[in-house]
C-alpha cells in the first residue's frame, strides 16, 4: 500500500525551510500533497494559484510530490484523498503549543489520521514566510532564504506593487 502524507499551509510564498521539510518527508512517504490554504489570519502576498505555481516550481526534481489545496477543514481534505498522514514543520517551541493544538483538534476530528512533526533544519529554524516578506519589503536580500523562483516572484510584485503606488499618487496629484 502507497503511503501519502499531506503538508499543509500557507506557502506564501514558499521557502527554503520548507522545500526542506518537502524534500525530506518525500524520501519517508511514498507520495507527499503539498496543500495550499488560505489563512485569514494572514495577509497574503501571493494568489493560492501563484502559491501553488511556485510550489510545482521547486518540487519539480520531486516525481512524488503533488501541489494540491484546499478551503474549509485539513481533515474533509485528507478524507477527500483519502490521506492518513498530515506532515507538519517544527521549527521552534514557540511553534509547538500552536501545533499541539491544532493536531489534537484534528485528532478530534477524526482519529484515523495521524499529525507527524518533522524538526526542521537548524540553518532554517528562524525562517518564515512572513519574516521574508517584511526583509524583502524593507529591501533586504532574501537570496539565502528562498528558491530562486521565489525571490524573483517576491521581487517583481514588489515592483508592481511600487509601480501601483506611484501610479495611483500621480492619479490623486491630479
Ligand atoms: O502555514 P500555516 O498558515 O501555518 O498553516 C496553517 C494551516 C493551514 C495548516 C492551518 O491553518 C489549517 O490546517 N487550516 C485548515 C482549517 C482547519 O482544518 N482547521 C481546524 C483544525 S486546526
Amino acid at each position: 500500500m502507497l503511503i501519502k502524507a499531506v503538508y499543509p499551509g500557507s506557502f506564501d510564498p514558499v521557502t527554503n525551510g520548507h522545500l526542506d521539510i518537502i524534500e525530506r518527508a518525500s524520501r519517508a512517504f511514498d507520495l507527499i500533497v503539498v496543500a495550499v490554504v488560505r489563512n485569514p489570519a494572514k495577509d497574503a502576498m501571493f494568489s493560492i494559484e501563484e502559491r501553488m505555481q511556485l510550489l510545482r516550481q521547486v518540487t519539480a526534481h520531486l516525481p512524488n510530490v503533488s501541489v494540491g489545496h484546499f478551503e474549509g477543514l485539513l481533515m474533509d481534505y485528507m478524507h477527500l484523498l483519502s490521506a492518513k498522514i498530515v506532515i507538519k514543520g517544527l521549527r521552534a517551541i514557540s511553534d509547538f503549543e500552536s501545533e499541539f493544538q491544532m493536531a489534537l483538534m484534528n485528532r478530534t476530528l477524526d482519529s484515523s489520521i495521524e499529525t507527524m512533526f518533522m524538526m526542521t533544519n537548524s540553518r532554517y529554524s528562524y525562517l518564515s514566510s512572513s519574516l521574508v516578506k517584511e526583509v524583502a519589503r524593507l529591501g533586504g536580500s532574501i537570496d539565502e532564504l528562498v528558491p530562486v523562483d521565489v525571490a524573483e516572484a517576491v521581487e517583481a510584485r514588489l515592483l508592481r506593487a511600487k509601480g501601483e503606488t506611484l501610479f495611483l499618487a500621480a492619479d490623486h496629484q491630479g
